[in-house]
């Protein structure tokens, strides 16, 4: 066997075109205020388009269970049911809402990764998140505070507590985290919703965020996990509950609460696709824009192996696909 073999086939290429059609689907539903429809849309095209992509998937992080998710649920077969054998995360529209109010940085998300390298959240919806870039990995500790945490990542990146950025969700579970932020200096950038493009941000070292904190969804946490293979960065997370009733039921589960979860526990693949369309205008990715040439999309493609991040601008003749795609796209 040579060393080194010739680079096979990069999956990552396959799923940004299922993330362009879900992101296109949604966009005709931007700020028309029903997130359901929206989500619904996005569903239907990626679910469409799925099945074209080469491999044999299970879905891990999906809709949510059989009974209450048509489609893309989880533990749903999906792709041509070639080789390889994979997980696959779905997220097509994350921020909902946002897209349904015509808010910033909603996007559409793929990831896949070999099968049973994916962590399974169950019936454990939040989790507490920290993520930073590759050059803050080795700083962050999620069992202590936020103000060590901040200290650590000030001097592993060589700025100042002052020139810190941190994006956290505007939740009213924030309130004190907020405070303690703000106490220690640091810059916050509140979002509304849509934390995987918040921790994409801030493990990307261009995009002036420097860290994520707080408790966000489990499967986003996943998701952006299969992400930050690819960037080299680090989020570690903890299983959080909202009370005793929820912790038993993850307890009976078999999940334990206490355990602190690296990007490596969240997704351990080392062979890890992921794809993202802009919805709506971010700080990542430019949203869907329609022109006299048809409709516009920005997407990130990335494949952990090689650790190439593509940046992928797409021109779409929507005219054209209608005559024979079933996706509905205006
Ligand atoms: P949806 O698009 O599925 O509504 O999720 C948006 C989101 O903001 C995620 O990015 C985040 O992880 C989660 O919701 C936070 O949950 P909650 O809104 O319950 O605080």
């Amino acid at each position: 066997m040579p060393l080194q073999q010739r680079p096979d086939r990069n999956l990552a290429l396959e799923l940004v075109r299922v993330t362009e059609s879900a992101a296109l689907a949604a966009s005709k539903w931007v700020g028309r205020g029903d997130k359901n429809a929206a989500d619904g849309a996005a569903v239907d095209a990626m679910r469409n388009l799925l099945d074209t992509v080469n491999m044999d998937g299970i879905v891990v992080i999906g809709e949510g269970e059989k009974d209450e998710a048509p489609m893309l649920f989880n533990g749903e077969r999906v792709g041509n049911g070639s080789k390889p054998l994979t997980d696959v995360a779905v997220d097509p529209i994350d921020g909902t809402t946002l897209t349904s109010l015509g808010r910033n940085n909603a996007l559409s998300v793929l990831a896949v990764a070999e099968r049973g390298t994916m962590f399974n959240p169950g019936p454990c919806v939040y989790m507490e998140k920290i993520a930073v870039s590759a050059a803050a990995a080795n700083a962050i500790d999620i069992t202590v505070s936020p103000t060590k945490n901040l200290k650590e990542i000030a001097k592993a990146t060589k700025k100042s507590l002052n020139d810190l950025v941190v994006v956290i969700l505007e939740r009213p579970r924030h309130d004190e985290l907020i405070a303690e932020v703000r106490s220690c200096g640091c810059r916050i950038h509140l979002i509304s919703d849509g934390d995987i493009a918040g921790a994409i941000a801030a493990a990307s070292p261009q995009v002036g965020v420097d860290v994520l904190m707080g408790i966000g969804g489990t499967p986003e946490g996943v998701t952006a996990a299969a992400a930050l293979k690819s960037l080299g960065g680090q989020i570690l997370g903890r299983l959080w509950v909202k009370n005793e009733a929820e912790a038993k039921v993850a307890r009976d589960a078999g999940y334990d609460l206490s355990k602190v979860l690296t990007v490596n526990d969240l997704c351990s693949g080392e062979d890890v696709f992921f794809a993202a369309t802009g919805v709506t205008d971010g700080e990542l990715l430019r949203g869907v824009r329609y022109d006299s040439y048809g409709a516009r999309s920005q997407s990130l493609v990335m494949r952990s192996r090689s650790g190439t991040v593509r940046v992928i601008d797409t021109q779409h003749r929507v005219d054209r696909i209608g005559q024979y795609s079933s996706v509905e796209f205006r």
